[in-house]
């Protein structure tokens, strides 16, 4: 057993072409709270992988879970979209980004944490890491996963972010089911979060 990545949360160990990401004991935290936190984010997770594969959606199977901090998933293989994605042909990959992530939400599945490290490249883009996803069919949940990609865009391919968010959009709209809402109510997100901004600097 190989340990391939360590977040915050958990350690990534490579096995037999198996993934385990054990959601290891904190030390800082209460040691109750600390079960149940990692009880929880385990269930919520194995959850979604019985929908994911019930709709067919390039993602990794799961294999097993004890239920409480570790879960066994099938290994997807390549590169992360995060370290490829200036080199390929960025817009064709952020239409796939798009028309996916509306397959997602159609099925009312929101992702919660869509960075290009949470997408890996192998015969077509897989997403992973459904740890902070839940089941939701409201629109401002669905807003609030484009605004997020968005951010992740803008923060880890600030050269080529505006073409990639607007293909993955183009792509989204065709796919989605409810595009028109969801994209005024995005509108309202970012005017939200400039207001916001605005407040900051008055501020200072
Ligand atoms: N099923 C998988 N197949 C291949 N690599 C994976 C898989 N799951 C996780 N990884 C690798 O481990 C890293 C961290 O896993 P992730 O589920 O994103 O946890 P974290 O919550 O720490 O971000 C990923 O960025 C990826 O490189
Ligand atoms: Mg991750």
């Amino acid at each position: 057993m190989k340990k391939i990545a360590q977040g915050a949360e958990a350690k990534i160990f490579l096995a037999d072409s198996k993934i385990i990401k054990d959601r290891f004991k904190k030390d800082y935290r209460i040691e109750e709270i600390d079960t149940r936190l990692r009880k929880s984010r385990t269930k919520r997770e194995s959850k979604i992988f019985d929908k994911l594969a019930s709709i067919n959606f390039p993602s990794p199977r799961l294999i097993r879970t004890d239920k409480k901090e570790k879960i066994e998933m099938e290994f997807i293989e390549g590169p992360k979209v995060r370290d490829i994605l200036e080199e390929k042909d960025y817009k064709k990959l952020s239409e796939e980004i798009g028309k996916k992530l509306a397959i997602l939400h159609n099925n009312n599945i929101i992702h919660g944490d869509l960075t290009t490290s949470n997408m890996i490249l192998n015969k077509e883009i897989y997403f992973i890491d459904f740890g902070l996803s839940y089941a939701s069919h409201k629109i401002e949940d669905k807003a609030v996963d484009l605004h997020l990609l968005k951010q992740a865009l803008e923060s880890k391919h600030y050269k080529i972010w505006e073409d990639c968010f607007n293909s993955a959009i183009e792509a989204y709209k065709k796919e989605s089911e409810q595009s028109d809402e969801i994209l005024n109510r995005l509108e309202t997100v970012e005017g939200r979060g400039r207001y916001k901004g605005k407040k900051k600097r008055a501020k200072q």
